[in-house]
Order: C-alpha cells, then structure tokens, then sequence
C-alpha cells in the first residue's frame, strides 16, 4: 500500500462518512422564506424550526421526551464549551474533569481562565466517588465536565448509578455539569445509554452538549445545548448571541431540513453501522496480530482506548494517552480510532503494528 502514515488516532470522519451529496441537496432544497430568515439576525432560540424538529429527533432516537423548550442551536460543542465557561463560570473558578479526557477540552478550559482538577475515569466513566470524596474535602467546582457515553478517548459509558449519583452531587454541592455527549447516537448496538439530561428532572444542573460534528459533518459547525429552559434563557443572554442573532442560522436550516425529512435519521443509522464494522474489524485484527494490546471494546463511537506494549513504526500514528491525561499520565496506552479508515486500512496498519512488534521482539533476543 502506498499510504505512507496511517492516522490511527484522528477522529476525523473519512470522506467516505461525509454526506456532501446530501448536505448539499439540503441546501438547494431551502424555501426562500425559509433561506431569508435564515439569512437575517434573528435570536437563536427564535429558531422553532430548528428546535421543533430536534426535540422530534432526539425524542425518537433517545426513547424518552424532549421538549422543543429544553433544545437551542449552537455552532457545535467546543465553542458553546467556551461560552458555558462564561455564562455558567467565571474565570478562576475550578472545573472538573476526567483523567483521561477529551485533549482539546482542557485547553477550552485553560483558555477560559478556568482551573482544572482531575478526577480518573475508569470501565464504568469518571470515577464520581473520587469527585464525592474530593468535594467532601471542600473542593467547590462550578462546572465538572464528562463525556457521559462512547468516551474520547476511553470508549466507556458513564455507569447509570454512578451518572445518578453526579446530578445529586450537583444539586447537594451547588454545580453544573457540562456532559458533552457527541457520540451517544453512534450506539452499535439497538439503543443508546440515557443523555445525562434524562436525570436532571428539571433541577437545572446538567448541560447537555450536542453536535452534527459527528452526525453529518464537523466543518458544519452546528450543534445544541439540551438544558432546563431557565439555562436556555441564560445562555441566550451571552453577549456574542445577543450580538450576532445566533451562531449558525443557515446551516442550522440545512440541518433542520434533513431532520424533517427524515434524511437524518437514515444516515446516522448508516453511521452507526459502518463504524460497528470497522471496530470488529479493528478489534479483530488486534486479537489476532498483537495479542499483548488489551482493551476493552466500546459499544459505541469513534474510539478504541488500548494499552499497546509495544514501539510505534513510522507508517503509523497514534494519539498518544499522555495527550489525553490533564496529569500526562497514560503513558503506556493510545487512542486508536474507526472515524478514518474503512476496513483494509485499519487491516493495513494493525499488520504494521504487528511488523514492528515482531522486530522489536527479535531485537531483543538478539541482545
Ligand atoms: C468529546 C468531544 N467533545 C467535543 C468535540 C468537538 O465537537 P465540535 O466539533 O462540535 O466542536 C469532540 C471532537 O472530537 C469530542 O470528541
């Protein structure tokens, strides 16, 4: 093969996972009321269109109810990171996060003026007895951030007692909890896990984040914040809506589109079910050719946390776990990802990966 590195560790979809043809189709369908309004300052949460048909599809897709009221249209999940830090924080405060954790959150977070503590992530998420202890130590977050479902990078979803036991946290220690939830609707399996957003019962601590980053495509730029109505409100207010009239109002219409007619739904389940194919095919690979690699399969998502022992060659790349640990822990294990590559690719670089374990492993007789 004459790729010369094959990115295991980006999370970046393969063209072949871009709906282009779609997306572009949607554009071209656009009424020209619609377009024109689209077109024009007008506040975010005067988006009915866009909230209307999201709560309609996370209604479906979650298997519980979302009100139209509860949704509102952002321009995808790392900046309403950043304007949450705003809204919900002030500089200084401290935020919690997972170690490991999604890498570019943090610098989200240090850009923010926030200070971070980490708390571990293990197979059930973050570790939240670790935060219940810390908290009870008289630490006083204003936010703890988690990636509730198809962790980047660790693949886990956060265990049901354990998210439960966060939101009562929250309403006993008096925080927010931004649950950044991107890959809940890639489940392989028939449902996804609860959003973190089903156990608020309108207690007005939990945050969810949402994106077409990984359900359509990232350059889109359009995405949600699933929160009680007063948040909403809250948010709304951020000086940079106020200002602008929304954060992305014609591709939100694009999208809206594709909700309505159901094109969404249809390509996410395509989604859903070549990435499932790809981490078997993944997963099968590494049992056969590297059997010193553990990891536990995810049930969702982009991402394979694994603990590879041995060297990295120069025809393959991968992220790296320190670059995933606040604390630059990690260190023996890697993100790999299925967003990249199809299947002979992700074949191509595990027998890589095998090449230069067998090498290193002769070397070592050899000395
Ligand atoms: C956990 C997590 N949050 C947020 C993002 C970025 O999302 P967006 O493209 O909506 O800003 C990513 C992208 O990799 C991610 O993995």
């Amino acid at each position: 093969m004459l790729v010369e590195v094959i990115h295991l560790g980006k999370g970046h979809p393969s063209p072949s996972l871009l709906p282009d043809a779609m997306l572009r189709q949607a554009l071209a369908g656009l009424t020209s009321a619609r377009s024109l309004s689209a077109l024009q300052y007008r506040g975010a949460a005067q988006d009915t269109n866009f909230r209307s048909a999201l709560a309609a599809f996370l209604t479906d897709r979650y298997g519980h109810q979302v009100s139209p009221a509860a949704v509102l249209p952002t321009s995808g999940i790392s900046l309403t990171l950043a304007m949450a830090c705003q809204v919900f924080a002030a500089a200084g405060d401290t935020v919690v996060c997972g170690d490991p954790t999604y890498f570019l959150a943090t610098t989200i977070f240090k850009t923010a003026g926030m200070a971070l503590h980490t708390v571990p992530v293990d197979a059930q998420g973050m570790v939240v007895e670790a935060l219940e202890a810390a908290l009870r130590s008289g630490l006083r977050p204003a936010l703890v951030y988690c990636i509730p479902a198809y962790h980047n990078p660790a693949g886990v979803c956060l265990s049901p007692e354990r998210a439960e036991r966060l939101v009562d946290l929250a309403e006993t220690y008096g925080f927010r909890i931004l649950a950044d939830e991107p890959y809940t609707l890639l489940h392989y399996g028939p449902a996804p896990p609860p959003c973190l957003m089903s156990l608020d019962r309108g207690r007005g601590r939990v945050i969810g984040l949402g994106s077409f980053s990984k359900l359509l495509a990232p350059g889109l730029r359009v995405g949600w914040l699933h929160a009680h109505p007063d948040l909403i409100a809250a948010f709304c207010a951020h000086g940079t809506l106020r200002s602008g009239g929304g954060l992305n109002p014609w591709m939100s219409a694009a999208v809206t589109a594709l909700m309505e007619d159901g094109s969404l739904g249809a390509h996410v389940d395509r989604l859903r079910t070549t990435l499932s194919a790809r981490m078997d095919v993944l997963t099968a690979s590494l049992e056969a050719h590297l059997p010193d690699c553990t990891f536990q399969r995810p049930a969702g998502g982009y991402f394979l946390w694994t603990r590879l022992t041995s060297p990295i060659p120069d025809g393959v790349a991968v992220l790296s776990g320190s670059r995933c640990s606040p604390s630059g822990s990690c260190r023996e294990q890697a993100r790999l990802s299925v967003s990249l590559y199809d299947a002979p690719m992700l074949q191509e670089a595990v027998s890589r990966l095998a090449d230069a374990a067998r090498d290193s492993s002769a070397l070592g007789r050899a000395r």
